[in-house]
């Protein structure tokens, strides 16, 4: 833990920071913890005129059952899992192989080979597509996901809420026309509004999380020997006992965040009703902005390391805890699976080129920008 209390007021962020992992299951399955942080950073962080501008964006991202509490989002959460079901993404697992070639030609066509637009990105963004049911492209689906995201954590910028909204007119037009929104409500203006929330919350979050794990995988498989031989020598369990390893040592997100919803005290300290407070997945307190960790070089200066996340036989907080555990957790460790697997068959050579890691600046999100390799081909 490195001496980081397990729960901290932090200045400069005005919100509570929850750095131990036990205290953060404990927040994450508490009722007295809201999920409404979007509502509450409305309030905080934008400003009157803005939320009366903005005010389609805000009414669309309040509908996203990620930011609703028990029973609402019981009943908005089961037929989205009954969707992501665990037969069912065993039944796309020849079609994430499928787009797994294809974007493994496609790397191999484009000097530099850069894992992280051409296999990341792309596996993600089609996988996704193909689940939600829309025609638009990989770069299209990130673009979106990214200009929410910085939006989501930027709200005081009016020129991401321009962006935001831009996206979610354009996503909300794709969903009209996707297979998967059909078979949900759609009787009245209401079922329609939540139908495409839902929709766009399920694409947003299989997006740059999956990517980042994608060009995780590569990345460290190519940098551990040991491993690569196992996942090359098609040694069984290897494959999925390293995508574990991987989510662990690099978790996609840092933190979740939630409000208090009444005055209450934890681990010794006064909390209010209204605070926000920030959850850390990663079994430390906040990490330096990454804008000054973003770095062009390799593994060793990933913003987390294997040595901050919770010991090896405990179990890990990447996909989160409690209501809202990830319905797309066993997807995103199929693709993981899937990738590795293909790629170690078709590039056996691979190996990492110098300076081959560019990590992207991102508070919320822990991804690289590009993965250079050399395809020993
Ligand atoms: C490595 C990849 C992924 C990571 C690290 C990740 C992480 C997370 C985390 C931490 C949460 C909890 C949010 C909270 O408690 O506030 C979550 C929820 C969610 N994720 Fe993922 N996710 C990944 C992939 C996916 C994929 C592939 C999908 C879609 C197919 C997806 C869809 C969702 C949805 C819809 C929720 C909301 C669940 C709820 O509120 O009940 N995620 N994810």
């Amino acid at each position: 833990m490195n001496g980081t209390p397990p729960l901290a007021w932090d200045e400069d962020l005005e919100c509570w920071v929850v750095a131990d992992p036990r205290l953060a299951r404990q927040v994450l399955n508490h009722p007295g913890f809201t999920s409404g942080t979007f509502e509450r950073s409305f309030q905080l962080y934008m400003t009157e005129a803005a939320r009366e501008e903005y005010h389609e964006l805000t009414a669309f991202l309040r509908l996203w059952f990620v930011q609703a509490d028990a029973p609402e989002h019981t009943a908005l959460r089961r037929p989205v899992q009954r969707v992501m079901s665990a037969s069912y993404v065993r039944s796309l697992a020849p079609r994430v192989e499928e787009i797994t070639d294809e974007c493994l030609d496609a790397l191999a066509a484009t000097v530099p080979h850069d894992v992280v637009p051409a296999v990341a990105d792309g596996i993600s963004g089609k996988v996704m597509a193909q689940v939600v049911g829309v025609a638009e492209p990989p770069e299209v689906l990130h673009r979106w996901a990214r200009t929410l995201s910085l939006f989501i954590g930027a709200m005081y910028r009016r020129d991401y809420a321009l962006e935001a909204h831009r996206t979610m007119v354009e996503m909300t037009e794709a969903l009209s026309r996707a297979t998967a929104p059909k078979a949900f409500p759609q009787e009245t203006d209401e079922d329609r509004a939540r139908t495409t929330a839902t929709w766009a919350m399920n694409l947003f979050g299989g997006l740059e999380t999956t990517s980042s794990l994608l060009a995780s995988t590569v990345m460290d498989v190519l940098g551990e020997p040991t491993a690569w031989d196992a996942v090359r020598e098609q040694r069984p369990g290897a494959v999925e006992e390293f995508v574990e390893r991987v989510l662990r040592r690099r978790p996609p997100l840092r933190h979740l965040g939630r409000v208090v919803a009444h005055d209450q005290e934890l681990a010794g300290e006064r909390m209010r009703q209204g605070d926000l407070v920030l959850v850390s997945l990663t079994g430390e307190g906040l990490l330096e902005d990454s804008a000054d960790a973003a770095s062009t070089e390799a593994a060793a200066t990933c913003p987390v390391t294997a040595e901050t996340v919770t010991a090896e036989t405990e179990q890990h907080l990447v996909f989160g805890f409690g209501p809202h555990y990830c319905v797309g957790a066993p997807l995103a460790r199929l693709e993981a699976a899937v990738l590795l697997r293909r790629f170690a068959a078709r590039f056996p050579d691979a190996r990492l080129t110098d300076e081959a890691a560019v990590w992207g600046p991102n508070l919320s999100y822990v991804g690289l920008d590009h993965l250079y390799v050399d395809l020993g081909v």
